[in-house]
């Protein structure tokens, strides 16, 4: 069973067909709501709305610990982050859907690991490719039988919010190496691989970053709404594709 994390504007992909919901408790405190089981292209998924099913949890508070940890207390043997970002390269325009190949992290403050009790030994997961590639591939195997397009690779870097970033921040980001900006992809990326849970993204762009293109003078992320919607509908159809067909590497 695959889990998906909706994110902003992205979490009526809860209306899968649901079948029940389950409130799970974890040794990190909360998750951002109750789990729900579902089907998608006739498969089980679990969706969790990262935000809370409210969009009441902003990125810096969201339990990331308890989020991963309830998903794989249920069995996922996979999770899909769907959130949505600002773009940092012209050619990745509002509505387009990319999948990244890394990740810079620049959170700060966000309890970022499994491994910090004093009776556990001291672990450094190995966090080169911070994607799972068979994850990925399925996804661009997926989104060609969907006949949805998919912009393969991007380095994601991860910001504090809940504000966004002035234009200065995202020249340093573009300086950095970066291609798209959002705030919840860590630690999320990381705790998935300590619980040795594959792990993989699709952003869908909603903007560009501050300074750019039509965000010259500011971001207004009201009229974003509309592209988060148009393109949810095609994550989906890559999503539907993507349950048919995806077996976890053992
Ligand atoms: N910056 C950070 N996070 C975001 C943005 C942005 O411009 N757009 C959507 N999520």
């Amino acid at each position: 069973m695959l889990a998906i994390l909706g994110g902003s504007g992205l979490t009526s992909l809860s209306n899968l067909a649901s079948i029940r919901q389950e409130v799970v408790r974890t040794p990190y405190g909360e998750p951002s709501g109750a789990l729900t089981f579902g089907n998608l292209a006739g498969k089980p998924v679990v969706f969790l709305a990262r935000h809370g099913y409210g969009h009441t949890i902003p990125p810096h508070r969201v339990n990331y610990r308890a989020n991963l940890w309830a998903l794989h207390h249920v069995g996922a043997c996979g999770v899909i982050s769907v959130a949505s970002v600002g773009s940092i390269r012209a050619d990745l325009k509002p509505g387009d859907l990319v999948l990244p190949d890394q990740i810079t992290d620049y959170t700060w403050g966000r309890p970022s690991t499994y491994f910090d009790d004093e009776n556990t030994p001291v672990t450094h997961i190995d966090f080169t490719h911070p994607y799972d590639e068979t994850l990925r591939s399925a996804m661009v195997e997926a989104a060609r039988l969907a006949a949805v397009e998919l912009k393969i690779g991007g380095v994601y870097a991860a910001t504090q919010g809940p504000r966004l970033e002035s234009a200065a921040e995202i020249n340093r980001l573009e300086r950095d190496g970066a291609d798209l900006v959002g705030m919840t992809g860590m630690p999320e990326a990381a705790l998935a691989r300590e619980l040795k849970l594959p792990y993989a993204a699709i952003n869908v762009v909603a903007n560009y970053g501050a300074g750019r293109a039509d965000s010259l003078h500011g971001i207004h992320f009201s009229t974003l709404e509309p592209i988060l919607q148009e393109a949810l509908g095609r994550v989906r159809s890559i999503l539907e594709r993507l349950v048919e067909s995806y077996k976890p590497s053992a």
